[in-house]
Order: C-alpha cells, then sequence, then structure tokens
C-alpha cells in the first residue's frame, strides 16, 4: 500500500493548501458584513420606510404606547434589517433617557413552536419557563405578569411571523393582543410583525388581525439597479480593493433580481462566491465564481428548507413527490391523509394543510394554487419546482417519513 506514510501525497496536498493560506493574502476584508444578521451602517433606499417605522414608534420615548405594526415584503426586501436598525437606534435613546422598556426579538421560524417562542421570549426577560409542562395561556401569563411585576413596557419584534400562523395557529397572537385591556396594569406590549407573505392576512382571526395591523408597511421588491447599488456598498466593506469585477457584481444582481429583486440572495452569492474563490486560491471573484455559487446556493437552501419542514410540511411534500408530474390539490389532501394515518398520525384539515402549501409555495419548494380564505381554489394543481433528488434526500433525514417513502 502507497499512499499511506506520513509523508506521502496526502500530506504533500495539506502542505500545499496550509502553505497557500499562511503566505497569500485573504481576498477579504472582512467577511463577517456578509453574514446574515449584518446590520449595514447604511441602508440603501429605504429612508420612507426607516422614517415612517422611527415615527410610530417615536411616541415609547414619552411613555405613550406605539400602535402594533405590519410589515410585509417578500424575502430579502430588507424588512428584518430595517426593524433592527430602527430599534438599535431606538434603545440608544431608551438607555439614555433612562425608560423601562424592553425590546425583545424572535424569529418564529427558527423557534419553530409556539410553545418554543414563548420560552425564548421568557428568557429575554430573564425568567425561565420549562421546556415542556405548561400550556400556553399559561406561559404567556407567566410572562405578562414577569412585565407587570417589573412595571415593564415591551416592543415585541415577530420576525417571519406567517411561518408560526401557517403551521400552527395564531393563539399565541391572540394571547399578545387582548392582553393590554386585562393583566397588565398599565404597562403595554407593541407587537411588530413581520411577514414574507402577502396573503398572511387570510390566516388571522379577524380579531386578532385588527389589534395586530393597526398600522401597515409594504417593502417592495428592489430594482436591479438597486441591488448592485447595495452589493457595490457592501463589497467594500467586505473585500480588498478591485478583488470583484464588475461583470460579477452585475452578475449577482441580476441573478438575485430573477425572482423578486432580493437583497438576501445577492449578499449569500457574494459570500459564498467569495468563499469559492478563496478555496481555488483565486485573487479575483469572477463571473464564474457568482455562477457556481448560485447553482450551490439554490440546493443547499432547498434542502435545509425541507429538512426544517415541521412533521405535517414533510408529509404533504412526501405526497406531491409521490405524485408523477403534478397533482390535483384534492387527490393530494386524500393521498396525505391515508399517509398519515398509515403512520398513526392523525391529519390535518383540509384549511391547515392549505396553509402549508401555501407557505410552501412562498418558501419556493411547490408550485401550490393561490389560496383565498385558507381554501383550497377549485382543481388547482400543486407541483415540485425544485429537483426531485433533492427533495427526496432531505426528507430521507426524517426517521419516520423515509419509512412511508420506501
Ligand atoms: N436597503 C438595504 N441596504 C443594505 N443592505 C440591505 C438592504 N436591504 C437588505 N439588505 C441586506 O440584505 C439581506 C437581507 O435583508 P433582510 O432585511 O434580512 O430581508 P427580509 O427580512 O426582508 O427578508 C441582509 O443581509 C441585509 O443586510
Ligand atoms: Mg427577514
Amino acid at each position: 500500500m502507497e499512499n499511506m506514510g506520513a509523508a506521502g501525497p496526502n500530506n504533500d496536498i495539506l502542505d500545499e493548501i496550509f502553505n497557500r493560506t499562511i503566505n497569500s493574502k485573504s481576498i477579504f476584508l472582512n467577511r463577517d458584513v456578509l453574514r446574515n444578521d449584518y446590520i449595514p451602517d447604511h441602508i440603501l433606499f429605504r429612508d420612507d420606510q426607516i422614517s415612517q417605522f422611527g415615527s410610530i414608534l417615536a411616541p415609547i420615548l414619552r411613555g405613550n404606547k406605539p400602535s402594533n405594526i405590519f410589515l410585509y415584503g417578500k424575502t430579502g426586501t430588507g424588512k428584518t434589517v430595517v426593524a433592527r436598525y430602527v430599534t438599535k437606534k431606538l434603545y440608544e435613546r431608551v438607555l439614555k433617557l433612562n425608560l423601562n422598556i424592553k425590546f425583545l426579538y424572535i424569529n418564529t421560524r427558527l423557534a419553530s413552536t409556539q410553545y418554543k417562542m414563548l420560552v425564548e421570549l421568557g428568557a429575554q426577560l430573564d425568567i425561565s419557563l420549562p421546556f415542556t409542562g405548561l400550556s400556553l395561556s399559561e406561559a404567556a401569563s407567566r410572562i405578562f405578569e414577569k412585565m407587570k411585576r417589573d412595571s415593564i413596557n415591551t416592543i415585541i419584534i415577530l420576525d417571519e411571523i406567517d411561518y408560526i400562523v401557517k403551521n400552527y395557529d395564531d393563539n399565541i397572537l391572540y394571547e399578545f393582543t387582548r392582553v393590554n385591556n386585562e393583566l397588565l396594569n398599565g404597562n403595554f406590549i407593541s407587537i411588530i410583525g413581520i411577514s414574507n407573505d402577502l396573503k398572511f392576512k387570510e390566516y388571522l382571526d379577524p380579531r386578532v388581525l385588527s389589534g395586530l395591523s393597526e398600522e401597515e408597511m409594504v417593502f417592495p421588491p428592489y430594482t436591479v439597479d438597486e441591488l448592485e447599488a447595495i452589493l457595490t456598498d457592501r463589497i467594500r466593506a467586505a473585500f480588498r480593493p478591485g478583488v470583484v469585477s464588475e461583470s460579477a457584481v452585475k452578475l449577482c444582481a441580476s441573478l438575485a433580481a430573477s425572482e423578486h429583486g432580493d437583497a438576501r440572495r445577492a449578499v449569500d452569492l457574494l459570500r459564498v462566491a467569495g468563499e469559492l474563490a478563496e478555496r481555488e486560491g483565486s485573487d479575483v471573484v469572477d463571473t464564474d465564481h457568482i455562477t457556481k455559487a448560485s447553482r450551490s446556493i439554490e440546493r443547499d437552501r432547498t434542502y435545509e428548507v425541507i429538512r426544517s419542514l415541521p412533521l405535517h410540511g414533510k408529509l404533504i411534500l412526501a405526497a406531491v413527490l409521490a405524485a408523477p408530474e403534478d397533482i390535483n390539490t384534492g387527490r393530494l389532501y386524500s393521498n396525505y391523509t391515508s399517509m398519515a394515518r398509515s403512520l398513526g398520525i392523525e391529519p390535518l384539515t383540509q384549511r391547515r394543510i392549505s396553509g402549508i402549501l401555501s407557505e410552501l409555495d412562498v418558501l419556493g419548494v411547490v408550485n401550490a394554487p393561490v389560496v383565498s380564505n385558507g381554501r383550497f381554489g377549485r382543481s388547482k394543481r400543486v407541483k415540485l419546482v425544485v429537483p426531485r433528488e433533492v427533495v427526496s434526500r432531505a426528507l430521507q433525514e426524517d426517521e419516520l417519513i423515509s419509512s412511508i417513502l420506501k
């Protein structure tokens, strides 16, 4: 057996990689500015939203309750970054004025269940809720008790709020919207809901909807030119001068605008392309790197989205996968129902499944019927819009689901 010795070819390869890394200058100045949670110094093209949002929240500095607000817009239109930027600035004032106001932030998709959402919100208020054992309303009451006891006013940002509502229900929002009138003893909670789905309102009970959407703001997609400007600004902070070619920036902007002007996709493409270039030992980022990055992001994203779906989302997707090409919604629902039953799982109602399908549509996994009032449209068809192989691989990771795929 050759190639096995400590000084064999394997070792040479590593030596070369390590030496190259030590000897070459990184193409990056600061790769952190390409991270998803980075809040840039300049938020471009969003002056109107920033000032509107700031004006709605400003009364809090005089001790008045701001209206609840809904922010809508497709992914990558700057909702999260604007909300975080404005609340960060506001919080600096709150500290200066010594006001007892807390800002809580939670991404409901990452929290994944309504209960975990509450546990995390509780943690941000320094109370620890048990991981199981309480009902939702008990857990919520403990949070409200704490706010009352410490006389805290709160602003709660519920990011990607559509996730929790479509995959579960709006009970938790109901708790939050009705609480002001009762439990809080003069303190207030203002809710900032952020949704990637404009049709999301159809899933809310009218009581919850009217409570939550006292004010609404819409974030339009960016144009290609706007994306190019956002990228150029970010490149200046992220890369050494001259690393990213002009044609790479243009390609990046146009790929990110191909569905709707999505700044997240633009920044992700740039980050992955930069990493690819660095790994190749290239000292420029060119169109090739952007193209490769685009392919790899698309696959990873689909895979991650599917892997992190709740059980019924995976089940309905397994039913779509089992269908030959596209499938009628009624048929799909009955296939889903029998799959669920075969696993001893109680199927969800057609209305809930319709919500989940619409979420999968928003996530770009399937093409699903337009929903109205959460019901199936008439004789609409559902089909996969991502590679079957990726869907199947991601679903296989779930033991329960993989047992029915075979
Ligand atoms: N107007 C903007 N100026 C600079 N960067 C932006 C702007 N809008 C979005 N971004 C960047 O694009 C990415 C996605 O934005 P984000 O606010 O998370 O979008 P959304 O919450 O609408 O999906 C983030 O990296 C963010 O920093
Ligand atoms: Mg967001």
